[in-house]
This record gives structure tokens, C-alpha cells and sequence, in this order.
């Protein structure tokens, strides 16, 4: 697919990694759509799309709620006329073990709400953006790409049950979806970062970040950019579909 001029919507655009790829991609002359539901950090990241050189609009919405974001599919489509990607990124962390036991006692359970809420952001709104933008790109007769943001924990990491899950879960729509909308000619492919500097792993313990560091071979974590020059290279390459690019510095769970 060529970059330039064409239409990317990319959700948790305003900051971290979202906020990266749009950067990157803006600079390719990519139009961008950006969802998140902070509106002064989307009018922040539109603002450096700007400067990069390209069109930018922000759309506060939670992935999550399906009549807003079948109505923010709608606006953007009406507003940019065509639809050629979705980057889903949106994610979120609740992080604990499901039983934590000490001195003979439980004193810690993964309550149903840390488990439900990471499902409905992290699973569910991919879903939901995933059937809205293929709805438009299928009706306009737009080619496109869509993309996952899965993670190194969807190989199932301690203390987290409900990530882990959640983002085997978009792993393993990527085959599912590749080989539905083939046919429309839509590429559907995923990314599983490994830990990279953004805000959310920026909220880790030090300690935690520390320890986690020294175990990967390349002795460092990943850069947003080495994630947004991924999701680029998917793009502009027409024969990648239905498969997982890891990006993690060879870290192994
Ligand atoms: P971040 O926390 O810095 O940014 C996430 C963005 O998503 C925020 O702007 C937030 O407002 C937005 N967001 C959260 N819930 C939302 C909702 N319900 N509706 C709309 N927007 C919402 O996170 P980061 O690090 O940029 O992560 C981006 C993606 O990459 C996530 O899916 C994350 O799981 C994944 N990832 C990140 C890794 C890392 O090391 N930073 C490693 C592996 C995966």
C-alpha cells in the first residue's frame, strides 16, 4: 500500500506508542484519524502530525462503547471519505496475580472488574474497531491494512491473567480476519512488542523495570520508533497478512 495520501486511524493515538506510529506515519504523508479518550492529549498529537507534515483530526471516544465507536467510524469515514487502515492499539493494564497468598493467607484476589475491564478495552474494543473500520473499507471499496497491538504477555505472563488473555485473544484474530477480508483485499496483520519506553511501562515499579531489563539479550528496551517503523514496513508491504511481527529484543517469557 502507498503511504502518501492515504487514510489511518489509529486509536490510544495520544500518547505512547499510538502518538508514535501517527508521528512516523504522518511524516510518510499518511492522513490520521486519532481515538483516545484524552482530548488534550489527542489535540497535542494531532498538533505534532501537523508539523510532521500531514492532515490530522481527533475523535474522543472509548473503544469500548459500541454505538460511540460505530459513530466515530462514521464521522471519520464522512470527514476523510476514505478508509485504508486501523492501527488498534488502545490497551490498558490491571496487573495482579489471580491469587496472591502470604503468611498461610489469600489476600489478594484479581477482582472481576480488573478482568472484565481489560477485556472490554483490550479485546472487545479491538473487535468493535476492527468490524467498524473493515464495514467502511468494505463498503467504500477501500483496500486496506488493519493492524493488532498484541504484546510478549500474550504468551501468558505472571500477573497477568487478563492482559495475557486479552491479547492472545487479538492474536488470534489476525488469521481469522486475514482470511475473511482477503477477498476485499485487506491485509490483517499483528504486532507483539516487547517491553518499549512509553508511559505505560514508564508506570512500572523501577525495580520491577530494572530486573525486567537485564533479562533481554539485546540489554535494552525497545524504542516507540523501532514499533512505528514496524507498523510502516506492514503497510508498504502487499504480500504480508494474517501473521504476528515480534518485536521484543529476542525476550522470551
Ligand atoms: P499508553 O498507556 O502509553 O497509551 C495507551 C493509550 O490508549 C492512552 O493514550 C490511553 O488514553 C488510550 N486508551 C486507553 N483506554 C482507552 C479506551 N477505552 N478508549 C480509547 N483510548 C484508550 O500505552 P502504550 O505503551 O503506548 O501501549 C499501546 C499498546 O501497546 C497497548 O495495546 C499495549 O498493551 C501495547 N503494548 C505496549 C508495550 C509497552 O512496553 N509499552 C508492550 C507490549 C504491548
Amino acid at each position: 500500500m502507498k503511504l502518501q495520501d492515504s487514510v489511518i486511524v489509529i486509536t490510544g493515538g495520544g500518547q505512547g506508542l499510538g502518538r508514535a506510529m501517527a508521528e512516523y506515519l504522518a511524516a510518510k504523508g499518511v492522513k490520521l484519524a486519532l481515538i483516545d479518550l484524552m482530548p488534550e492529549k489527542l489535540e497535542e498529537a494531532v498538533a505534532a502530525c501537523k508539523a510532521a507534515g500531514s492532515e490530522a483530526k481527533a475523535y474522543t471516544c472509548n473503544v469500548a462503547k459500541e454505538e460511540d465507536i460505530e459513530k466515530t467510524f462514521k464521522a471519520i469515514n464522512d470527514d476523510f471519505g476514505q478508509m485504508n487502515g486501523l492501527i488498534n492499539n488502545a490497551g490498558i493494564l490491571r496487573d495482579g496475580l489471580m491469587v496472591k497468598h502470604r503468611d498461610g493467607e489469600i489476600v489478594k484476589r484479581m477482582s472481576l472488574a480488573e478482568w472484565q475491564a481489560v477485556m472490554d478495552v483490550n479485546l472487545t474494543g479491538v473487535f468493535l474497531c476492527g468490524r467498524e473500520a473493515a464495514t467502511h473499507m468494505v463498503s467504500n471499496g477501500d483496500q486496506g491494512v488493519i493492524i493488532n497491538i498484541a504484546s510478549i504477555s500474550r504468551a501468558g505472563n505472571m500477573g497477568q491473567s487478563n492482559y495475557s488473555a486479552a491479547k492472545a485473544g487479538v492474536s488470534a484474530l489476525v488469521p481469522v480476519w486475514a482470511k475473511e477480508l482477503a477477498r476485499h483485499g485487506i491485509r490483517v496483520m499483528g504486532i507483539a512488542p516487547g517491553f518499549i519506553e512509553t508511559e505505560m511501562t514508564a508506570s512500572m515499579k523501577a525495580e520491577a523495570l530494572e530486573k525486567m531489563t537485564a533479562g533481554i539479550p539485546l540489554r535494552r528496551m525497545g524504542k516507540p520508533e523501532e514499533i512505528a517503523s514496524t507498523a510502516a514496513f506492514i503497510f508498504e508491504n502487499d504480500y504480508l497478512s494474517g501473521r504476528m511481527i515480534e518485536v521484543d529484543g529476542a525476550l522470551r517469557l
